[in-house]
């Protein structure tokens, strides 16, 4: 039985940090066991220039924990008004790796977002032609679809229509959470990619709504039926280059998810490798999930796979992590999994 394995050291390819007490309370987790990571741009105000992305990456850095070793890749968040000189000049310049895509009105701080999308073609055309990816929120924000149906509608209505009349945009998927969205990125031709986070991997929409309504598994897009989460899983655990690890590690304080109209998001930096590891070793694919947390992200990204490594070791007991972590900006709750994890990074 396997009980150590080494792999190159992982990326995040999608990340909220936020800003403040809450980005020094959050990044070490994540500084710990990855060496980059997308950084979203949704702030208050959102990340929109290149100047933007530039101040918050040197506030990231100055939250950075002496000695570690990270690099946050910023995004840009698209916006009606967006300039294309200015998202390609932030490109050129290696200060943004990609641009964010929100439909308005679709998650958490995406008033800013597109509610048109040909007011962004010119941005998007420039985007294409300079290779830089666009990132996006795939779900429609009409209020007459179900909510579990948004990402699918997405793809008919948006993302397709998007894809015939610009082929040449990178696009990734991001946070897929349904089988439509797995396939759809799997029988693509070309230049399109999905990213899956940890948690969809692990709970399907009952953890939120079974027995009593549990807001720290809320988020969005909000976690679907079973059939989906096994989609999921298979595509993550197939080796299937087009598919990668993008947490979604989405940080809000503790009351402000305990409420009646709880914010949505789930903190998983902490424990997010071990539980993967447990996933995989479970669906008989460990020896997948370098592929999947190292290698195909920046495969897609057009960067070098990162040179370090790090090991994953399967203790006999398992291992403790905290129920919620303090932070400058108010306790935070931990991505809890449901089964005791036994797999650890070794530091
Ligand atoms: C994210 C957040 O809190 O910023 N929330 C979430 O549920 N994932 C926004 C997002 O990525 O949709
Ligand atoms: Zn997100």
């Amino acid at each position: 039985m396997t009980d150590r394995i080494e792999i190159t050291r992982p990326d995040d390819w999608h990340l909220h940090l936020r800003d403040g007490d809450m980005l020094r309370g959050v990044l070490p987790f994540t500084a710990a066991h990855f060496a980059r990571a997308i950084i979203m741009p949704n702030l208050v105000p959102p990340v929109v220039t290149k100047a933007d992305a530039i101040a918050y990456r040197t506030r990231i850095m100055a939250a950075l924990p002496s000695g570690a070793d990270f690099t946050p890749l910023m995004t840009l968040y698209l916006t009606e008004a967006s300039d294309p000189d200015d998202v390609a000049a932030a490109h050129g310049e290696g200060v943004a790796a990609a641009v964010k895509l929100y439909p308005a009105g679709a998650t958490t701080n995406s008033d800013s977002g597109v509610r048109d999308i040909a007011k962004v073609y010119l941005v998007l055309e420039r985007m294409a032609a300079i290779g830089m990816p666009l990132c996006v929120h795939g779900e429609v924000t009409d209020s007459s679809i179900d909510i579990f149906d948004r990402e699918a509608v997405f793809i008919d209505r948006v993302l397709d229509p998007l894809r015939k009349r610009i082929p040449e945009l990178k696009i990734v998927m991001e946070h897929v959470t349904t089988k439509d969205g797995v396939d759809y990125v799997a029988s693509a031709d070309k230049n399109l990619a999905g990213t899956i986070t940890t948690h969809h991997l692990i709970i399907n929409r009952n953890a939120i709504l079974a027995g009593g309504i549990r807001p720290h598994y809320y988020c969005l897009p909000v976690a679907k039926r079973e059939t989906h989460r096994l989609a999921l899983r298979k595509a993550a655990t197939s080796g299937n280059p087009r598919f990668f690890l993008g947490t979604d590690s989405a940080p809000h304080a503790d009351p402000a998810k305990e409420q009646a109209c709880g914010c949505a998001g789930i903190f998983t930096a902490p424990n997010t490798l071990s539980c993967l590891a447990h996933v995989f070793e479970e669906d008989g694919a460990l020896d997948r999930l370098e592929a999947f947390v190292s290698l195909n992200g920046p495969a897609c990204y057009g960067l070098p796979a990162n040179e370090t490594k790090i090991t994953l070791v399967k203790r006999d007991t398992p291992i403790a992590y905290p129920d919620r972590i303090e932070t400058g900006a108010g306790p935070v709750t931990v991505f809890d999994p449901m089964f005791p994890v036994h797999w650890e990074v070794e530091t």
